[in-house]
C-alpha cells in the first residue's frame, strides 16, 4: 500500500469527522424539549471528542507528508456526508447514531486495509474506533431500545 493511499483514507475519515463536528454543534445549540439539557451536554461532549479525532488525523496526515483536508471545497470532494438538521430531539440522536455507525464501519475497514503496512496509523484508528463505539452506545442508550448500537463484523 502506497503512503498516498493511506493519506487519502485518513483524509476521508477527517472530512467525515468535520461534518460530524458541525452536526453535533448544530444539535447542541438547537435541541429543545424535555430533558434537553442532558442532550445538550451529550452533543457538546461528543462534538469535542470528534474535534480531537479530526486533529489526530490531521497530525498523522501531516507526518506522512500529506495535506489535511480543511478547505470547504476540498471537503465537499472528500465526503458525501452533509449536516442533518431535524427538528425533533430523537431524530437528532438518530441522525448522529447513523453517522457513528458509518464511522465504525469506515474505521473498521480502514484498519483492515492499512493493517501492518503502517502499524502506528492502525493503532491511532483503533483508538478512535473504540471511542466511536462508545458514542454509538451512548446515543443508543438515550433512545432507550435494546437494539445493538452496532454489529461486530467477522474478521477477514
Ligand atoms: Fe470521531
Ligand atoms: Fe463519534
Amino acid at each position: 500500500m502506497q503512503t498516498q493511499e493511506i493519506i487519502d483514507l485518513l483524509n476521508k475519515d477527517r472530512a467525515n469527522e468535520l461534518i460530524a463536528i458541525l452536526q453535533y454543534m448544530n444539535h447542541h445549540y438547537r435541541v429543545t424539549g424535555e430533558n434537553f439539557t442532558a442532550l445538550q451536554d451529550m452533543f457538546k461532549e461528543l462534538g469535542i471528542v470528534e474535534m480531537r479525532h479530526a486533529e489526530k488525523l490531521a497530525e498523522r496526515i501531516s507526518l506522512l507528508g500529506g495535506e489535511p483536508v480543511s478547505r470547504t471545497d476540498a471537503l465537499k470532494e472528500t465526503t458525501n456526508l452533509t449536516v442533518q438538521d431535524p427538528s425533533q430531539p430523537n431524530q437528532m440522536v438518530e441522525a448522529n447514531l447513523d453517522y457513528e455507525r458509518m464511522a465504525i464501519n469506515d474505521y473498521t475497514d480502514h484498519i483492515k486495509m492499512i493493517g501492518s503496512n503502517d502499524p502506528v496509523t492502525t493503532r491511532i484508528l483503533e483508538d478512535i474506533l473504540a471511542e466511536e463505539e462508545e458514542h454509538a452506545n451512548n446515543l443508543q442508550s438515550w433512545l432507550g431500545t435494546d437494539e445493538n448500537a452496532f454489529e461486530l463484523r467477522a474478521a477477514g
